[in-house]
């Protein structure tokens, strides 16, 4: 039996993969490639290149893989762009959930992992963020995740798929041979790493005045192997619960202009930045509680210093300059 990855051709999905080969199981990838590269797919594991919307597709991928578990990385995940065009942000990652449940329901796969998000809170009143919190997205992709966790609540008791969604805070790092190279670039660490070096522009920090203690956005970093192990842990947990909800975070806060002192502090380089407006729909704080995580799924984060995780990211940058371009 295979598991399918979507989005296996992205920065976290392929990590996934990975992990997944080196755990001796057997793995497809679908994905359309609008923001992955066909060159983080390993050439051994078969890519489907096509839209998760597309039911045509997605039937004909379970018809030709014997796919008996998904997990489903392929989305849109730019919060800024979601405030400007959310019917982009609704129709793909809830019509992509949607397609895959319902192909799902007409073929024999049971299992369902899903890439969920901290936006799914909303502006906490406190942190850390447990998952009994209330979920009150500020923008529509942490709208579109919870949509997703409703639609697998509602298939997991109608047809019997056994779901997880795995609500990550900020995915960071970079595996010896994965890593992060998106296009446009919004995350912080490697838009860090490339203004130390000169590859772009001084960086923007949005917003010095919110309410934390240097006036920067504060936000839990998670290195992309630990996210890749607790997807493990999912399937196993599976075996013994029908569903659950779990976030996956350090439950370290770190502000903006501490995570430029630690890419300073590694790198060796000055990061040149500068002040620059609030982005629309950025919460001033967000950090995980992930202990629903350790005690039930036995999830246990080995990369948890920031030095180490933005090491890992500066290795892979400096092997990759361009990218997966190069
Ligand atoms: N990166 C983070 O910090 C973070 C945090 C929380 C949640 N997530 C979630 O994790 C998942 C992966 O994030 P990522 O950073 O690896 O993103 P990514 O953009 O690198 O990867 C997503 C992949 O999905 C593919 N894709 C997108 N829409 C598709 C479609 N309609 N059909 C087929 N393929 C499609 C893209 O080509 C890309 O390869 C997303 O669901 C995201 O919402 C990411």
């Amino acid at each position: 039996m295979a598991i399918l990855v979507t989005g296996g051709a992205g920065y976290i999905g392929s990590a996934m993969v990975e992990r997944l080969l080196a755990s001796g199981r057997s793995v497809v990838v679908l994905d359309n490639l609008s923001r992955g590269h066909r060159e983080a797919v390993p050439a051994s594991v078969p890519l489907e290149v096509g839209d998760v919307c597309d039911p045509a597709f997605v039937s004909r991928v379970f018809d030709t893989h014997p796919v008996d578990a998904v997990f489903h990385f392929a989305a849109e995940s730019l919060v800024g762009e979601s405030m400007t065009d959310p019917g982009k942000y609704f129709r793909n990652n809830v019509g992509g959930v949607l397609t895959l449940l319902e192909t799902m329901a007409s073929h024999t796969a049971r299992r369902f992992v899903l890439s969920s998000t901290a936006a799914t809170y909303g502006d906490p009143e406190e942190v850390p963020i447990q998952e009994t919190f209330p979920t009150q997205p500020t923008n529509p992709y942490g709208e579109s995740k919870l949509i997703c966790e409703r639609l697998l609540h509602w298939f997991g008791r109608i047809h019997g798929i056994r779901w997880t969604s795995l609500r990550y805070f900020n995915a960071a790092g970079a595996t010896p041979t994965v890593g992060e190279d998106h296009s446009p670039e919004t995350h912080l660490i490697p838009l860090a790493l490339d203004a130390a070096f000169g590859r772009r522009d001084p960086l923007r920090v949005f917003g010095l005045d919110y309410p934390t203690p240097d006036g920067t956005c504060v936000r839990d970093y998670i290195h992309i192997e630990d996210l890749a192990d607790a997807h493990l842990l999912a399937l196993e947990y599976q075996e013994r619960s029908e569903w659950g909800i779990f976030n996956l975070g350090n439950g370290q806060g770190f502000s903006v202009l501490e995570v430029i002192e630690s890419v300073q502090r590694v790198s060796g380089r000055r990061v040149p930045w500068e002040p620059a407006e609030r982005r629309a729909g950025d919460p001033p704080r967000l950090v995980a509680s992930s202990e629903r995580a350790r005690k039930e799924l036995g999830w246990n984060p080995k990369r948890d210093s920031l030095d180490e995780i933005i090491a890992s990211a500066l290795r892979w940058r400096d092997a990759h300059p361009n990218g997966y371009g190069d």
